[in-house]
């Protein structure tokens, strides 16, 4: 039985056609350095933007005892019943994988350009940085989860017109990655007019 290989950096082609998220959880070192993640935070820059509205914005963690108190308190403010497992929970959120970057949609809302139009940028830019950190040989992985909604973590991360896109986890996979279902084609796939 041949193995399948994921993010096969050979080609671009290989790349695009192997990718595959690694588990946030499942991340080790080595990450990227500093000057690494300035490169990747460059690549995902360079994404499709109606406007030139620049309408994402990328926060760097760098201190996750800072993101888990952050989170964990946000939390026990909105439900202060939770159970420990739950705070537990958060806590892991926040230290999974070397490396984090906290993606920002931060739409102009006085452009004519559509907020749908920017937030949808916004996800390509998170795309880009993923595929980024796959063309570097690391794996990312993207989590939203409840922490990406919590008016209180977006408020420290960003500002009140801001919504967190995604946190991407960056680091290299400690078990190998394995394949998830991937759409049936047909179902997806159509050509407009239908023939005849
Ligand atoms: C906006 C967005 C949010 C996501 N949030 C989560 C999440 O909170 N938890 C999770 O297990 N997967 C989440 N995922 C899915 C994973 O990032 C990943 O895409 C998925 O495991 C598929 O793997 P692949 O990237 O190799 O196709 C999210 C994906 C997107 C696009």
């Amino acid at each position: 039985m041949t193995e399948t290989i994921f993010n096969d950096t050979a080609t671009p082609l290989t790349l695009l056609a192997t990718r595959r998220s690694g588990k946030p959880r499942d991340l080790v070192g080595p990450g990227p350095d500093a000057a690494q993640l300035d490169q990747m935070i460059g690549i995902a820059a360079r994404t499709p933007d109606h406007g030139k509205l620049a309408p994402w914005r990328f926060v760097v963690i760098d201190d996750r005892d800072a993101l888990s108190q952050l989170i964990v308190q946000a939390y026990r403010a909105e439900r202060p019943q939770a159970a420990r497992a739950e705070l537990d929970s958060l806590d892991q959120f926040a230290r999974q994988a070397p490396a984090l970057v906290v993606v920002l949609s931060s739409p102009s809302l006085t452009s004519h350009i559509p907020l749908w139009e920017q937030e949808l940028s916004a996800g390509a830019a998170t795309m880009n940085l993923l595929h980024a950190a796959h063309a570097m040989g690391f794996a990312g992985g993207w989590l939203t989860g409840w922490p990406s909604v919590s008016p209180a973590v977006r408020d420290a991360l960003g500002d009140a017109h801001e919504k967190i896109a995604g946190f991407v986890f960056i680091g290299t996979p400690g078990r190998p990655l394995d394949e998830r279902p991937r759409p049936d084609m047909a179902r997806i796939v159509s050509h407009w007019p239908k023939a005849g």
